[in-house]
């Protein structure tokens, strides 16, 4: 960074919105194949009737560059102009290289630097206020933003108590610098807690060298204290959420809409109760999608902007939550005029030949 850039202001804004999901689709139905469960159980208790999952050789990276294609598209850039990439992921295919690097090189970011953040389901928030550092100083102009899992790799599927949540997608978003610009980014809020670290774990089964003692075993697959996180999250979220409210000088009354991390429906509702929020403000596609981590977010906002719920000027207030622990919310103003309007209009379409059907 130079000298004459210290000075200037910079303006922040999230101009494109993207996601994919993989095209397998497990059923809570199908699920009763594997476990002692049933369809009632998970809907009642969660909200989600089912999720979808990769196959084959399908990477955590594919879904990541084709999310990040999808947000690129939205907001009518190339991916040469991008010159940051930060991935939230906690379920890399490979520990290195990164996910950042692969993203890079698949959307031809010549020029861009990255790294990845293992910080679960706040992954998304954490990326993106991370990104709002780097374009405030005017260090860089465009960022790339993803957050992106495969849990479905991760999860024991012979554990009701987690099988039934997870689901694998990648969520992308591009967020730019504008000098003396309005800022968009209103105020953000950052925490971790590693006290309670054990109520969410995934431990991989790399040994030690052959020389010294052997590890003890961990399991390694997800295993989840699911009532402790429930009641860290429902405790946090509307602190959170209220502290950055206070730090933005707005009133909850002035925000349009809330997209959290899709972990429970009950999770939702209990912050609607608690922050007296209409439901209808609350962004929820988890029913279709269950909890996909990291990507929940985007991929919640993504949909939501394809149906043209969320529109331009709109305030939004994000917040992810889960494994660390850790959580962390942000409020923006809505000021992507998305490209993707043949896109918009097929979808917008296809939802309205099921309501008639
Ligand atoms: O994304 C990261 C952040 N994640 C979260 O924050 C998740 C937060 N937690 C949750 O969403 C919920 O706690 C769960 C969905 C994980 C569990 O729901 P719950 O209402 O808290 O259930 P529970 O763990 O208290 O279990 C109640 C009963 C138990 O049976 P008993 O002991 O009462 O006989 C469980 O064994 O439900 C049983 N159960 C199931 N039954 C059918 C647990 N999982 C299942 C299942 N199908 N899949």
């Amino acid at each position: 960074m130079t000298h004459s850039q210290q000075n200037k202001t910079y303006g922040i804004s999230m101009i494109g919105i993207g996601a994919c999901v993989p095209e397998s689709v497990v059923t809570n139905d199908d699920l009763t194949k594997l476990v002692d469960t049933s369809d009632e159980w998970v809907r009642t208790r969660t909200g989600i009737r089912q999720r979808q999952v990769v196959s084959g050789d399908e990477t955590v990276a594919d879904l990541a560059i084709a999310a990040a294609k999808d947000a690129l598209a939205s907001a009518g850039i190339s991916g040469e102009e991008i010159e940051l990439i930060i991935v939230g992921t906690s379920t890399p295919d490979t520990i290195y290289p990164a996910v950042s690097c692969q993203v890079q090189h698949a959307i031809g970011a010549k020029n861009a630097a990255g790294f990845d953040m293992a910080l679960a389901c706040s992954g998304f928030v954490y990326g993106t206020v991370t990104a709002q550092q780097f374009l405030k100083n005017g260090m860089y102009k465009k960022a790339l933003v993803i957050g992106a899992d495969i849990h479905s790799r991760f999860v024991d599927w012979y554990d009701r108590n987690t099988c039934v949540l997870f689901a694998d997608g990648a969520g992308a978003a591009v967020l730019v610098a504008e000098e003396g610009a309005e800022d968009n980014f209103l105020a953000s809020d950052l925490h971790i807690d590693g006290s309670k670290g054990g109520e969410l774990t995934l431990y991989n089964e790399t040994e030690n060298c052959p020389l010294v003692a052997p590890r003890s075993s961990a399991s390694p697959h997800v295993s989840m204290n699911g009532r402790e996180m429930f009641k860290f999250a429902v405790g946090v979220v509307p602190k959170s959420i209220k502290a950055t409210l206070e730090r933005a000088g707005i009133e909850l009354e002035d925000v349009d809409h809330l997209v959290l991390h899709q972990a429970n429906i009950r999770i939702m509702q209990a912050m609607s109760e608690k922050l007296n929020i209409p439901p209808e403000k609350m962004i929820t596609n988890l029913e279709h999608i269950g909890n996909t981590s990291a990507a929940s977010i985007p991929i919640a906002l993504n949909e939501a902007v394809l149906k043209g719920e969320v529109k331009p000027g709109e305030l939004l207030v994000f917040c992810g939550f889960g494994a660390g622990v850790a959580w962390g919310t942000t409020i923006l103003r809505w000021t992507c005029v998305d490209h993707r309007t043949e896109k918009m209009a097929t979808f917008q379409k296809s939802l309205a030949n099921a309501h008639n059907s």
